[in-house]
């Protein structure tokens, strides 16, 4: 299970969104199919949809699916700043962690120099997961003020450490940054989970 599944696993019965549905890190070829099963989504509640990568590999391999007309090349924060409209679903599976030294080694043979080009330090593990915390958390303050009243934020790669008594992965600074500001935690699995303010209720 993916963790655009949560999302897709949620109740949405006699919700009205109000709001787009937008995805930051877009399917890749031989991945989960995210961004087609986030359209389809959209279709069914009846909002707009939009998934951004900076990855012009990426970009490319979406065309040729059914999400391609929906498809942008940007910085997540940057679009999702400069997004005209509301936004009710967000879900964010972007710059990538290392679970180890050497899943870092083979996370950096498979992106190449992609996220050093981007201007970002990538050297070592520990600034890897840190700078895919801040990124995440940046995009969630770029779309915060857009984010309807009653809305669902999504994010993969991110797990709760008993012993840390933190949040790790993408979400190290999302989830206890969206916990302390009303939203609760609404479903969640090994790899991620989903938040959600305003409904349903507890
Ligand atoms: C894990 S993949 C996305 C997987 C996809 N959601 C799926 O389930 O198939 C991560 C993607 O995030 C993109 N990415 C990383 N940092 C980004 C950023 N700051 N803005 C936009 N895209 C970014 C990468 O180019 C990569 O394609």
């Amino acid at each position: 299970m993916s963790s655009h599944d949560l999302i897709l696993g949620l109740d949405f019965a006699g919700w009205q969104p109000g709001g787009a549905i937008i995805e930051v890190g877009t399917q890749r070829k031989g991945g989960t199919g995210s961004s087609t099963d986030l359209l389809d989504l959209a279709g069914r509640l009846g909002v707009d949809f939009a998934t951004v990568d900076f990855s012009e590999a990426t970009h490319r391999s979406v065309q040729r699916s059914a999400a391609a007309a929906h498809a942008h090349l940007a910085d997540g924060a940057t679009f999702l700043r400069t997004y005209p409209g509301a936004i009710s679903i967000l879900y964010l599976d972007n710059y990538d962690i290392g679970y180890s030294d050497e899943h870092f080694a083979n996370l950096k043979g498979r992106i190449g120099t992609l996220y050093r080009d981007k201007g970002f330090d990538d050297s070592a593990v520990v600034v890897q997961n840190m700078t895919s915390a801040t990124v995440h958390l940046d995009q969630t303050l770029a779309a915060l003020p857009k984010l309807t009243p009653r809305c669902v934020v999504g994010i993969d790669d991110t797990f709760h450490s008993d012993e840390a008594r933190c949040w790790l992965g993408k979400g190290t600074l999302v989830v206890p940054y969206l916990v302390t500001s009303g939203f609760r935690i609404a479903a969640s699995h090994a790899q991620g989970l989903v938040l959600t303010r305003g409904w349903p209720a507890p």
